[in-house]
């Protein structure tokens, strides 16, 4: 089952999806060289609580945070550490928010410092499929029309979408139904009503598609080595366009 958000709960995820923009928006400035990543999370976690959100991901099947930071060949789910941040890398920040009953969930990959010609394309190739992804996230389309915009552009890029983590469905639940993926054919899948609402994550790889998990049951890589960029929106299904609720507002 798909759910449909009422005028009153769409509201609450506009405000939770406020808190997700906002918060990001200051870590994007935070993200310099030397910087460590658990710096990046104190910051993060402060942040949302100040606005009166909770942080969505610290405990979430026990992921040990409130962010995922995820460096140069990371793909998604990396955990803050010591780590410091150095010119050149290429910095993905997930970010999930609780506030009032509603979750909020996006993503921003940004450089440290001057990064390759590459990570800079690499980087472009997948924000601009998130927003065509997102374009296609309109009333009387299906799922994987979504899935195929996205898969489309990245692919003509000379890139990769990754296949073993999807988009999904956002509410009352972090992950609802239905899943999006970032690949696959047009026409399939679900249908689009308005007061859905999914979160949209192309995750780009520079090589292949394949990726392993570490040790650490969480930091997902590229199986090549190659970098990964990761944008994500949580977006609104409306009778028009459809609407980013991890905007700032
Ligand atoms: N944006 C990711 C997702 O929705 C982040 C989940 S991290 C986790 O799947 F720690 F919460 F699992
Ligand atoms: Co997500």
């Amino acid at each position: 089952m798909i759910q449909i958000k009422s005028a009153e709960e769409i509201a609450l995820m506009a405000r939770a999806g406020a808190i997700v923009a906002e918060t990001l928006e200051e870590l994007k400035k935070l993200a310099v060289a030397g910087i460590s990543t658990s710096e990046l999370e104190r910051a993060a976690e402060g942040i949302i609580i100040k606005k009166g959100g909770r942080p969505a991901f610290k405990g979430y099947r026990g992921y040990p945070a409130s962010i995922c930071v995820s460096i140069n060949e990371q793909v998604v789910h990396g955990i803050p550490s010591g780590r410091k941040l150095k010119d050149g890398d290429l910095l993905s920040i997930d970010l999930g928010v609780f506030y009032e009953g509603f979750y909020g969930d996006a993503a921003i990959t940004v450089a440290v410092g001057r990064v390759s010609e590459i990570a800079r394309r690499l980087m472009k190739a997948a924000e601009e499929s998130l927003y065509l992804g997102i374009e296609r996230a309109v009333e009387g389309n299906r799922v994987s029309d979504i899935s195929n915009a996205v898969q489309k552009h990245v692919e003509a890029a000379g890139f990769s979408v990754v296949r073993s983590f999807v988009g999904h469905g956002i509410g009352r639940m972090l992950h609802e139904e239905p899943q999006v993926p970032n690949f696959g054919t047009p026409g399939k899948g679900a249908r689009l009503l308005r007061g859905m609402a999914l979160a949209i994550e192309p995750m780009v790889n520079a090589g292949g598609w394949q990726v392993d998990v570490l040790e650490d049951g969480w930091t997902a890589v590229t199986s090549d080595g190659s970098l990964s960029a990761h944008f994500e929106h949580t977006v609104l299904i409306t009778g028009g366009s459809p609407e980013i609720l991890t905007k700032v507002v």
